[in-house]
């Protein structure tokens, strides 16, 4: 699927994004780190990187604030952002966090020695005003960590529906694509490596806890009306997680971190 084609679809694109990411059903099915890897994979993202301590670190599109914990307890200063007022504001008890949008950034020039930019680029629909927007805000020799979902190829149905696009896989780029833009945007590239194996762990354990939620809707433990869960859409999602499952095996669909710096 191309990327929306006005700006009113780019406008409902990220309000449902932020809606999606703040509802408290997704961090039941993906846990407090909203995407593949988890925090194990932000710490050996970091640990590739030398950032000297008390270096301000921005966690672009921070959620409830995981990673800018992890940042935090590290002993760098970690500043987040995130377009869903709900989500920074979660945040903002971890760490100084701010609503906002990563397509226009509201920090000065060079203002930080790193970026991490976790899951979020894939729902951005101006990706180069985005990369454009972290290269402004890194200094001379910054660094950024960025770990995405990765798509090669066409998404099967219903996974290139809208909900596709709003879940990051049909906003995602391939690897050659994230590569182009983080160059475009005049970032060096010094790592990449493959994660389709967090996603496809990721993606299980989704599945075994929609299950659960279909076991109890069956037997009557939860009152879909009382619950705001309705059993098609639970079943949908099965469905599509059982699709993205697929595509993973396929190889169509991947996760992947990119290390780049700003010369
Ligand atoms: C998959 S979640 C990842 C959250 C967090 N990075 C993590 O690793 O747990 C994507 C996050 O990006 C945020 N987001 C999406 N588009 C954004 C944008 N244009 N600017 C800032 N944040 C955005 C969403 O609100 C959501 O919190």
């Amino acid at each position: 699927m191309s990327a929306p084609a006005t700006v009113a679809d780019a406008r409902l694109l990220k309000s449902c994004c932020a809606d999606l990411w703040a509802h408290p059903g997704i961090r039941l099915l993906a846990g407090p780190a909203l995407r593949p890897g988890g925090l194990d994979l932000t710490a050996s993202a970091l640990s590739r990187v030398d950032l000297p301590a008390g270096a301000r670190v921005l966690d672009l599109g921070c959620g409830p604030g995981a990673t800018l914990g992890h940042l935090r307890d590290r002993g760098f200063r970690a500043v987040g952002i995130d377009l869903s007022p709900g989500l920074a504001l979660e945040a903002g008890a971890v760490a100084e966090a701010v609503v906002g949008d990563g397509e226009r950034l509201p920090f000065a020039d060079g203002a930080f020695g790193a970026v991490v930019m976790e899951c979020v680029l894939s729902a951005v629909p101006d990706k180069e005003a985005a990369m454009g927007e972290v290269a402004r805000s890194l200094g001379a020799g910054g660094t950024l960590i960025l770990s995405d979902v990765v798509l090669e190829g066409a998404l099967p149905a219903p996974l290139d529906s809208f909900a596709g696009w709003i879940a990051c896989a049909a906003g995602a780029r391939s690897v050659t694509g994230y590569l182009d833009l983080l160059e475009g945007a005049g970032l060096r590239v010094e790592g990449f490596e493959s994660h389709d194996a967090e996603l496809a762990s990721l993606l299980a354990q989704v599945r075994r806890r929609i299950a659960l939620v279909q076991g109890a809707l069956r037997v009557g433990f939860v009152d879909p009306a009382a619950g705001g869960l309705p059993a098609d859409l639970v079943e949908l999602g099965q469905e599509m997680v059982g699709r993205a499952i697929d595509a993973v095996s396929s190889g169509t669909l991947g996760y992947a971190l990119f290390v780049a710096r700003r010369g």
